[in-house]
């Protein structure tokens, strides 16, 4: 079954004080406003153990791990760690470690694999920088990132992970995609998805979106058919704000 999912991801912010205190606030709104949303918080590595000790009704996530299982990787984190913490999810691919850390897609199906082996719940992200999309190859750019990467799954692993449609231009701007560009390229997604696996794996499988997404335009951007929940960095560093946004779940 398809899921709706908020997921926030704190990138490198806060301190372990910080951390364990905006973690707190978003578990007690979420224990206050039930919702069949499943809720995500993505603190850093150092915050995951103590924060897994005080959520109830919220999910945790890594912001990433390492394409090997373990080893000599000075300052890697490996999916094993990650899932000994208290994770359930990893995200994967964000476009800042492609950028900034040059992961491309072979470490990130490495990665995506070896979550999966441990049942951690890969959160996959694909999307176009600003040039792709004003040259419209935006289309082809997210099928090549999911052709060498996810789609290389066969159908059982592939319906286990989430992915997240985040186009760069929109991640940290202030300037979201559109709630029909979103929608547009969603909807491309899960087509593909039917076409490499079948309608049943498409409709099942939950795409979020990423990018600047904001209680003012949440609503709008979830209530489009495709896009099943956010993927959610400046905002989510705002209980209030955040859950605001897990209340735009329609
Ligand atoms: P943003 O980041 O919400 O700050 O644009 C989204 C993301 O990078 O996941």
């Amino acid at each position: 079954m398809r899921k709706k999912i908020v997921a926030g991801n704190w990138k490198m912010n806060t301190t372990l004080a910080d951390g364990v205190k905006l973690a707190t606030d978003v578990n007690n709104l979420a224990e206050k406003n039930p919702t069949k949303t499943i809720v995500i918080v993505a603190p850093p590595f150092t915050h995951l153990s103590e924060i897994a000790k005080l959520l109830t009704k919220v999910h945790l996530s890594a912001q990433n791990c390492a394409s090997e299982s373990s080893g000599a990787y000075t300052g890697e984190v490996s999916v094993g760690m990650i899932k000994s913490a208290g994770a359930g999810y990893v995200i994967i691919g964000h476009s800042e470690r492609r950028t900034y850390f040059r992961e491309d897609n072979e470490a990130l199906f490495k990665k995506t694999e070896l979550a999966l082996d441990l049942n951690l719940v890969p959160i996959f992200c694909c999307g176009e920088v600003l040039s792709e999309r004003e040259a419209c190859v935006h289309f082809d750019i997210v099928k090549k990132q999911l052709d060498e990467t996810i789609f290389k799954f066969d159908k059982v692993r592939f319906s286990k992970l989430v992915v997240a449609y985040e186009p760069v231009w929109a991640i940290g701007t202030g300037v979201n995609a559109t709630p029909e560009q979103a929608q547009e390229m969603h909807k491309y997604i899960r087509e593909l998805i039917r076409g490499k696996y079948d309608l049943q794996t498409a409709e099942n499988t939950t795409i979020l979106y990423g990018g600047s997404c904001k209680p003012s335009n949440a609503g709008d951007l979830f209530k489009n058919n495709d896009v099943d929940g956010g993927l959610i960095g400046g905002a989510s560093l705002n209980a209030a704000d955040f859950m605001a946004i897990v209340k735009s779940i329609p």
